[in-house]
């Protein structure tokens, strides 16, 4: 019999998504919990798989947190779950396809245990035509909510357990923000932590301003007061999150911006302060200052270029051309001490020339990034470029994507070998995922150090002799190990 979801079946929709309301709302009240939920995860457990970018993360982080709270604990393995979720991505289409797989795979998990919860959550919930699937082909999905409705967890939950009832429910475009909701941090060193949701840049191939919603910035004291409190329980870094950080506060009219938070987030005097992502077009003179400064922040800066062709750009809406970009990429080398930068790129944008594609080739080899996520272009359904005519091959964005990996392993290993010799300070996470006799952790200017060292340096920031370079890595020995 096929379960009643009408109660709360709000669908995604992408036209509603673009509506861009004024007021923001920020609601403070936490977390609303039915009092028959509360305990209902007691000797039961969750398990999240997320997909995507550093923004799932953290909203798989909360709704950690939120299980949590009901009484679940967590599962490495999904087969000892009660409730599953998968928190997903619609960035490109592989992403999405990836999950469909998954929840094909799972199928089984409900034909052993036919009480377990199983959630589509993200990206992809936030898209009317992927809901309409998941309805009409995937039976075996009991809930599926958006990245605006993470707050409503218990009471969704709720019907999906005790009522028997799937549930749908997507809102489009809510301009609150949730604070004081429960986090389960997945590391106790770094933490994210969301200085902002959404985003207005519609960048003509991105779903993202159609998933997540209206820019919207939470308020400094209660960013203040998050990073104080992990100060405060030892968390040795955080990442400061947003799709586009340097437009913090422009929504706000309350006199700060990205610049101002860094200054202030730098005094709380927590060891490391790191953020992603940033757009070109909102990077002020005056953050390049704050970050050349701040000893705290750390020497790394992600800046995505897209493209390095005028005309490309242009048709993606990026809003500046490469000569613009280049300036502001020289003056971050220049100003900030011994900083590295990653970028991301896309190749074959619709009707991309060859000249265009060598024009970001020849960027690439010009810039010398320390790294950089090369992706295909994926056409998103309802964004103005998956509209647009497109005459290039799949063949030819294969070979262009190859020669553009190329580049960017160039560039990146030319970089890495200027480290050879250098102490680099680590944060040492513990110990290397192929080598249990070898530490490793993150440099200040984000490189992934493997090192000789000692166990008792784990969780601690020490100095590491780079001895030798690799594309992607560094090794060395601990100054005092
Ligand atoms: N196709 C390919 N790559 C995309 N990105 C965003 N949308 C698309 C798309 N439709 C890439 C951009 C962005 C990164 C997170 O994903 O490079 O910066
Ligand atoms: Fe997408 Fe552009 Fe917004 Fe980044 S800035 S999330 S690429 S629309």
């Amino acid at each position: 019999m096929s379960k009643d979801y009408s109660k709360y079946f709000h669908k995604p929709s992408l036209k509603e998504a673009v509506d861009r309301k004024k007021e923001i709302i920020i609601n403070k009240d936490g977390l609303d919990v039915p009092s028959d939920m509360v305990n209902v995860g007691k000797d039961k457990k969750y398990f999240i798989r997320t997909y995507g970018c550093q923004g799932n993360e953290a909203d798989s982080e909360v709704i950690a947190g939120i299980l949590e709270f009901l009484g679940y604990k967590k599962s490495n393995e999904v087969e000892d779950a009660d409730v599953v979720l998968l928190n997903t991505c619609a960035v490109r289409e592989n992403a999405e396809e990836k999950v469909f797989g998954e929840i094909g795979a799972l199928k089984k998990l409900k034909v052993v245990k036919p009480d377990l919860v199983f959630g589509i959550c993200g990206c992809m919930a936030q898209q009317e035509h992927v809901v309409e699937k998941i309805l009409k082909s995937y039976p075996q999905v009991d809930l599926v909510f958006g990245t605006h409705n993470i707050n409503r967890l218990p009471l969704l939950l709720k019907d999906a357990l005790l009522n028997k009832e799937r549930v749908v429910e997507v809102f489009s475009n809510k301009s609150v923000i949730y604070e004081n909701l429960p986090v389960a941090r997945s590391n106790n060193l770094k933490a994210w932590v969301n200085i902002m949701y959404g985003c207005d840049k519609f960048c003509t191939y991105c779903i993202v301003p159609y998933t997540r919603g209206k820019e919207r910035s939470r308020l400094m004291e209660d960013i203040l007061k998050e990073v104080r409190d992990l100060k405060d329980k030892g968390f040795k870094e955080v990442t400061l999150l947003g799709q586009n950080v340097n437009a913090y506060g422009n929504d706000l009219n309350k006199g700060y911006d990205f610049a101002s938070l860094l200054k202030e987030v730098s005094k709380v005097g927590i060891e490391r302060i790191r953020f992603v992502t940033s757009h070109p077009w909102n990077f002020t003179d005056e953050m390049v200052d704050v970050i050349s400064k701040c000893d705290n922040i750390m020497p790394y800066i992600h800046l995505p270029i897209q493209s390095g062709d005028d005309e490309v750009l242009r048709r993606m809406g990026r809003r500046y051309k490469y000569e613009e970009y280049k300036k502001l990429y020289n003056s971050l080398r220049d100003k900030v001490k011994g900083c590295s930068i990653s970028t991301d790129i896309i190749v074959g944008f619709p009707n991309e020339t060859e000249e265009q594609f060598n024009n970001t080739l020849r960027a690439v080899k010009e810039l010398e990034y320390d790294s950089a996520y090369t992706f295909i272009y994926s056409p998103r359904e309802g964004t103005p470029a998956s509209k647009m005519e497109d005459n290039v091959s799949e063949e030819e964005k294969k070979r262009r994507f190859n020669l553009l990996v190329d580049a960017v392993s160039e560039s990146a290993k030319k970089r890495n070998d200027g480290y050879v010799g250098r102490v680099l300070k680590v944060l040492v996470e513990g110990y290397s995922k192929k080598n249990k006799n070898i530490l490793s952790g993150y440099s200040e200017e984000n490189k992934l150090v493997n090192f000789k060292g000692k166990e008792e340096m784990i969780g601690k920031i020490v100095e590491v002799k780079i001895t030798t370079s690799k594309t992607w890595t560094l090794e060395g020995e601990a100054i005092d190990g």
